[in-house]
């Protein structure tokens, strides 16, 4: 890369960087739609991702992020979500970590400089009082909250189809002034994250994509490299930091 010239990073990371810590990606089911591989079922998203599942069937969305959530407990961060820590607290200039994960490996790993658009499973949301709070226990047993009180009003503060990403406007910021933008373990099927790549690109970014196969955005890409993030990740932020 052309590291000399590089002083604003972004970095959009997906399910893919979490794979070698345990987290499974979501995948393709045999009817072609999406769904969410748990490791022992496949969910659809219409069941557990979207406010009418949730209107629908409060307890098994409830049941399910549940139990994503407390397999955080089981996982560690790997060795790209170190190297991109590492990177986080030296690169001198602006750089934001923008991920769709729900999961909170980049910050266990060190990361500061993290956001979470897709939401956190560590955070719930008063549906009562509209407050959202750091959260870490189960949210299917009706817990009330503790900024107003009421019981059984918490979700799960993801972002769900249908709904609006968050802090789009200074990701939108951010990309506008990225020299480089790399996009990591992710498949480039959900917008608006797969299209940051083209706004990065329009507005001048050199682009470069790793995952472990070419994503659905990779044309856009001025550079692409294919194999696992726990091996590319570390490398890639040694040579960057080699033009700091
Ligand atoms: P996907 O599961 O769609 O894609 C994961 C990508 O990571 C795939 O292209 C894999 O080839 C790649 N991959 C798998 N293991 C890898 C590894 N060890 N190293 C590098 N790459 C690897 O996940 P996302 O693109 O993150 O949205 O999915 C985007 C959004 O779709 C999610 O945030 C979620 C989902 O529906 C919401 O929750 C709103």
């Amino acid at each position: 890369m052309h590291g000399r010239e590089t002083s604003n990073i972004v970095i959009l990371t997906g399910a893919g960087i979490s794979q070698e810590s345990g987290l499974h990606t979501f995948r393709t089911m045999a009817n072609g739609s999406m769904g969410w591989d748990t490791g022992l079922t496949v969910h659809p998203i219409e069941d557990v991702a979207t406010p009418e599942a949730f209107r629908r069937d409060p307890a098994l969305v409830q049941a399910f992020y549940d139990a994503r959530r407390a397999r955080l407990k089981e996982v560690e961060p790997n060795a790209a979500h170190r190297a991109l820590a590492s990177l986080d607290a030296a690169w001198p200039g602006e750089l934001l970590i923008v991920t769709q994960n729900v999961d909170d490996l980049h910050e266990r790993a060190g990361a500061r400089r993290v956001l979470h658009m897709h939401g956190e499973l560590k955070s719930a949301w008063c549906l009562a009082c509209d407050t959202r709070m750091t959260w870490s226990d189960d949210l299917g047993d009706h817990p009330p909250c503790p900024a107003c009180g009421v019981a059984g009003r918490l979700r799960p503060d993801i972002v769900w189809f249908g709904e609006m990403p968050y802090e789009m406007e200074r990701i939108d910021r951010a990309i506008m002034a990225a020299d480089l933008f790399v996009s990591i373990g992710t498949s480039g099927a959900v917008y608006p994250a797969a299209g940051f790549v083209q706004s990065a690109h329009h507005f001048g970014a050199r682009t470069l994509e790793m995952n472990l196969e070419p994503s659905l955005g990779s044309v856009w890409f001025d550079e692409t490299r294919t194999g696992p993030a726990g091996k590319l990740v570390p490398e890639w932020v040694e040579q960057v930091m080699a033009t700091a």
